[in-house]
Parts: structure tokens; sequence; C-alpha cells
């Protein structure tokens, strides 16, 4: 759905460029993670993604539209919501769901069916309770769903999230990154940009920014093996996937591309030595072991 083509973008003409031919494509449904060190271009790339900024050198275009083609950006920023990275920069309203009721409204549709939209997407997220609140006095995460809501209410197909869990607790992270992946499961494509490797584990693909450039794409897998290139750059490995590493230097044989602790008790029950064991996730992350002697 999304194409990116030789991308070259700098905000001074005058200085080196901070994007320096950029090459991805993105497919609908996947969800890509967007990692790479402070200042390396993540946030500078994802705003072409709607036409925010267009190339200087190269291409970027969604579902065949090109973002340098002005007749074509509003149908390219209906397809390509984007949550940015500071949630009170996005709400506008003085209630939430005035601020919901906002993109809505600049389509003209008809009051009833703006109220059903705010409605059912104030459901969806979980944020009933909410409408009538004004939303300075709202918690972090609390904000941060009202912001995707903001942009979901418009039915995207494409959901850019600069990272979305920063500042949030571990509950409200925990509630931001479920809503995420049940968005993708539902079949919305989405592209996270994630400070913390361990926000990234329902992701199917890692891109991994340095630079301006892309350094590695894959899949997770593959990318959380790169432990010296995820060291050198101050890309902190989840300590379980760093485990699970030494564990197999050790002649172990699980996967490496494991991010949770639930993930890791599979891998481990299913290669302990001597014994044989085993062990499923089930739904809701919970693990049921069984041994057979
Ligand atoms: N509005 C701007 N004007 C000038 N330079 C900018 C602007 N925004 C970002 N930059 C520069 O572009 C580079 C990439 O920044 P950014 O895209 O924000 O990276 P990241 O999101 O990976 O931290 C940095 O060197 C940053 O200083
Ligand atoms: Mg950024």
């Amino acid at each position: 759905m999304i194409e990116v083509k030789r991308l070259v973008y700098g905000y001074q003409a005058s200085e080196k460029p901070v994007l320096n031919g950029i090459d991805l494509t993105v497919r609908q449904g996947e969800y890509v993670a967007l990692i790479g060190p402070n200042g390396s271009g993540k946030t500078t790339f994802v705003k072409h993604l709607n036409a925010l900024l267009v190339p200087l050198e190269g291409s970027v275009s969604v579902d065949g539209m090109d973002t340098r083609n002005p007749r074509d950006v509003p149908e390219i920023r209906r397809r390509v919501g984007m949550v940015f990275q500071d949630p009170d920069s996005q709400i506008v309203g003085m209630t939430v769901e005035e601020d919901l009721a906002f993109g809505p409204g600049n389509l003209r549709l008809p009051p009833q069916q703006i109220r059903r939209l705010v409605d059912d997407t104030l459901a969806k997220l979980g944020l009933s309770g909410l409408a009538k609140r004004i939303p300075h006095t709202l918690s972090g995460g609390e904000k941060r769903l009202v912001a995707i809501a903001g942009v979901l209410i418009m039915k995207p197909r494409c959901l850019v999230l600069d990272e979305p869990t920063a500042y949030l607790d571990p509950a409200g992270r925990q509630r931001v990154l479920g809503i995420i992946r049940e968005l993708n499961n539902e079949g919305i494509t989405v592209l996270h940009i994630a400070h913390d490797l361990q926000d990234i584990a329902d992701a199917s693909r890692i891109v991994l920014m340095n630079g301006g450039t892309v350094l590695l794409d894959g899949a997770p897998g593959d990318i959380l093996n790169e432990g010296e290139i995820l060291e050198t750059l101050n890309l902190a490995v989840p300590p379980i996937t760093e485990l699970m590493r030494r564990l197999r230097e050790q002649g172990w044989s699980v996967a490496t591309n494991v991010l949770t602790v639930q993930e890791a008790l599979v891998e481990i029950m299913a290669s302990l030595p001597g014994k044989k064991g085993e062990a499923h996730l089930c739904a809701g992350g919970a693990v049921e072991a069984v041994s057979h002697v």
C-alpha cells in the first residue's frame, strides 16, 4: 500500500540531507516497527507518508497515489492516519467527544452520523466514560488513546504512530499496545515508531533506520539477532531476547526472536534437555506447561 523509492529529504537545502535515499514497500495488513537512534530520521520519514512533507528527490506513493500530487493529498491523508509523538498537539476539541467529531465534521457528514461515529469509536477504545471530559484533565495514556481515536474515526487503512507509548506508565502502555495489536488484527496496516524494543513484540517486520537510511529490514527474529549492531546504535535489546541469544550460544535450540517472558517459557520448555517438556501459549498470553516424563 505504501511505496517509497530513493527518498531524499533535507529541511535546509544547504545542509546535508536528513533522509538519504530510502527504499521501502509496505503491504496492506503489515505491522512494521520502525526503530533507530534519535535523529536517525524516523519522524521526518513518516511525515512523508501522508504528504506532510514531500520528497526533494525520489517518490512516495500510497495505493498508487503520488504524495506530490496536490489533488491526491486529501485521499492520501484519509488512508494514512498519523498519531503524532505529542498527543497535545493533536487534540483540538474542548471535550473528548468534540475532539473526535472534528474530523467527520470537516467532511460535513450529517450530525446523526457523526454522533454514531463518535460513540462507536469511543466504545471501541474503551473511552465511552470520558466523552464529556476536558482533554487536558486526562492521564497521559487516556490522551494518547483520544489522539488515536481522533485518527481512527476517519477509518484509515494505515495507522502511523510516532512513539505512542512515550511517557506512559506500564498500564497505559499495555493498553495502547493492545489497541494497536487489535487494530492490526482487524486488517489495518500499522507503522509503529518505537523507542523501546519491548514495545514491538507484535510487529511482523522491523525496519532499522540510521543516518537517514534503512540499515536493516526484515523479520523480527532476524533483526533482533543483530545484537552487535543494535548495541552499537544504543538500541537496548530486551533482557529476555538477550537471554535467548545466550542460551542459543550454549547450544540450546531456542528461537531468538523472543520478546516476552511467556514466549521464552515456551521456547525453554520445548528444548529442555533430558526430560521432554512442552508448553503452549494460550489465548491471552498465559502459558500452559505439559511435561512428559
Ligand atoms: N523541523 C525541523 N527543522 C530542521 N531540522 C529538523 C527538523 N525536524 C528534525 N530535524 C533534524 O532532522 C534530523 C532527523 O530528525 P527526526 O526525523 O526527528 O529523527 P528521529 O525521529 O529519528 O529522532 C535531526 O538531525 C533533526 O535535528
Ligand atoms: Mg522522532
